[in-house]
């Protein structure tokens, strides 16, 4: 067992910022290769700027676009040699009544948050399954439990429930080639996504928070990297709970 990171490779989602950005920056610093993927190209330079030890590239990927994701996984492979932790993180959120929630706002949000997080495990798993190692961690949210009873939309949530569904089925399916496939299920993070929301949106929600206040990007991150590691050896199919008690289950 290898208690840290050092020579593994990782590809993070979303990574332009907010919890991706903490998460490859935690990645790093417990010593893997990043590969640090966003559609917004710029982010994911500022990120891998941050990186202070180990490779890290920036890379433009859009996860909803297969031909994006073929696109990525074969730069990915031909950089670094091989892919060893997937982190599906990029995301995003819509909190639209449901009665005026369109077929087309509808799709847009499970094209990013359901099919795109399928669409790179199911890359990743071709890479990793042949060789009998990898892990991949999955960010869900507390609303693909709760049905997003704090803010979140109908479609935002359902996405949410595909994402921890999607995680078990492949934690099943992959685990005879001894790959990992985990979640995490973070409760109101301070990013630009709850940023978004407003001051008084915000303070009213930390107000339902058991612990007081809404989670650090880092105190996701910390769960992704014990996920990622060896420690975290005989876990699969499991979705960790980061959420200052929001949901206890
Ligand atoms: N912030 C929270 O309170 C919170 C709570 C629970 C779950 N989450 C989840 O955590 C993840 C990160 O959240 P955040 O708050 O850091 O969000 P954010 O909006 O700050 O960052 C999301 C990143 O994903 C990128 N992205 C969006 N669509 C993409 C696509 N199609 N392909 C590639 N990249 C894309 C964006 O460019 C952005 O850099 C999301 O999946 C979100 O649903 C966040």
């Amino acid at each position: 067992m290898q208690d840290d990171l050092t020579g593994r490779v990782a590809l993070i989602t979303g990574a332009a910022r907010g919890i991706g950005r903490a998460i490859a920056l935690a990645l790093a610093r417990d010593g893997a290769d990043v590969a640090v993927a966003d559609t917004d190209l710029g982010g994911a330079q500022e990120t891998v700027g941050l990186v202070s030890r180990g490779r890290a590239l920036a890379l433009a990927a859009d996860v909803s676009s297969e031909e994006s994701v073929t696109s990525l996984y074969s730069t990915v492979l031909a950089e670094f040699g091989g892919l060893d932790i997937l982190v599906n993180n990029a995301g995003i959120f819509k909190v639209t009544d449901p009665l005026q929630v369109t077929a087309a706002e509808w799709d847009s949000v499970m094209a990013v948050n359901a099919r795109g997080t399928f669409l790179m495990c199911r890359e990743a798993l071709r890479q990793m399954m042949p060789v009998g190692r990898g892990t991949i961690i999955n960010v869900a949210s507390t609303a693909g439990k709760s049905g997003g009873s704090v803010m979140a939309g109908v479609h935002y949530a359902a996405s949410k429930a595909a994402v921890i569904c999607l995680t078990k089925s492949l934690a099943t399916y992959a685990a005879p080639s001894h790959i990992r496939v985990n979640a995490v299920a973070p409760g109101p993070t301070t990013t630009e996504m709850t940023a978004a929301w407003g001051a008084e949106t915000n303070a009213r929600i930390a107000g339902q928070i058991p612990l007081g206040r809404y989670g650090d990007p880092r105190e996701i991150a910390e769960v992704v990297a014990f996920l990622a590691s060896d420690r975290a050896g005989f876990i699969t199919g499991e979705v960790v709970d980061v959420n200052g008690g929001l949901i206890m289950d």
